[in-house]
């Protein structure tokens, strides 16, 4: 399986970030792994035009569960499609804490996108006293399973692992940790999909930058990352490129 470098930029970016794109484009033609980038929506259309024949993937950050409506404010997953995007995260953290997104929303979010024709990347994560508290299988256990989407399979998903404590903290789970939550979860998933489990890209999320990439990217069961900060500018995420 190809890993996937994956960089969310959250509320992050304006038309001149465009440059940092056109830069990471020029220096990976052709990187050994996929290469995402989820800008805002504001953005979407006009970094795949910008993408447009290169080794770039675009996506979005979130998608609403029905594909149009009376639903101010919100994107559905064909709006995403037709601006250009191939996959849209759902169940972000921040999405879950900000909007109060419950697994079965965000399932239903997955089902969309999927519907519409791009990959889900459903995120998932425990917070640190969920950890503290021995919790932290328990919790992304019941995450996945109230999360993943009908249609499933490897074409149709991936899973990022992220660890609430962990995001934009420049703290990390350790090399033994995220092999535990990564194997646990492919064999949850086994359990969920059969073989088609082990075509999921599981992504690890949080703090990933270019000095800790290849140690994550080396452990067992990771297929890539996803990344937040680290992505925003082209040295920075074309050095996790590489890394994979
Ligand atoms: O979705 C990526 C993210 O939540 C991780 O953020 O800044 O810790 O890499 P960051």
């Amino acid at each position: 399986m190809k890993k996937l470098a994956a960089g969310n930029w959250k509320m992050n970016g304006t038309a001149a970030a465009l440059d940092e794109v056109r830069a990471l484009i020029a220096a990976h033609p052709a990187p050994g792994c996929e290469m995402l980038l989820c800008p805002p929506a504001t953005l979407v259309a006009r970094m795949a035009e910008a993408a447009h024949g290169s080794a770039l993937l675009v996506g979005g950050q979130d998608c609403h569960p029905k594909a149009s409506g009376a639903h101010t404010g919100d994107i559905s997953a064909d709006m995403l499609k037709d601006a250009g995007a191939s996959h849209v995260i759902v169940g972000h953290s921040e999405r879950r804490a900000d909007h109060g997104e419950t697994d079965a929303l965000v399932r239903a979010k997955a089902e969309a996108a999927i519907a519409a024709g791009l990959v889900a990347v459903v995120c998932i994560g425990e917070t640190e006293a969920e950890r503290d508290a021995g919790q932290t299988l328990a919790v992304i256990g019941g995450q996945l399973d109230g999360s993943l989407p009908a249609g499933a399979n490897a074409r149709t998903l991936v899973v990022a692992y992220e660890p609430v404590w962990a995001i934009g903290t420049g703290r990390t789970p350790t090399l033994a940790e995220i092999a535990e939550v990564h194997a646990f979860l492919r064999d949850r998933l086994r359990g969920r999909i059969g073989a088609e489990a082990d075509g999921v890209r599981l992504l690890y999320g949080g703090s990933v930058k270019p000095s800790n990439a290849a140690e994550i990217f080396a452990v067992p069961h990771v297929d890539g990352a996803l990344v937040g900060g680290a992505s925003l500018k082209a040295a920075d995420f074309g050095a996790i490129v590489a890394a994979l």
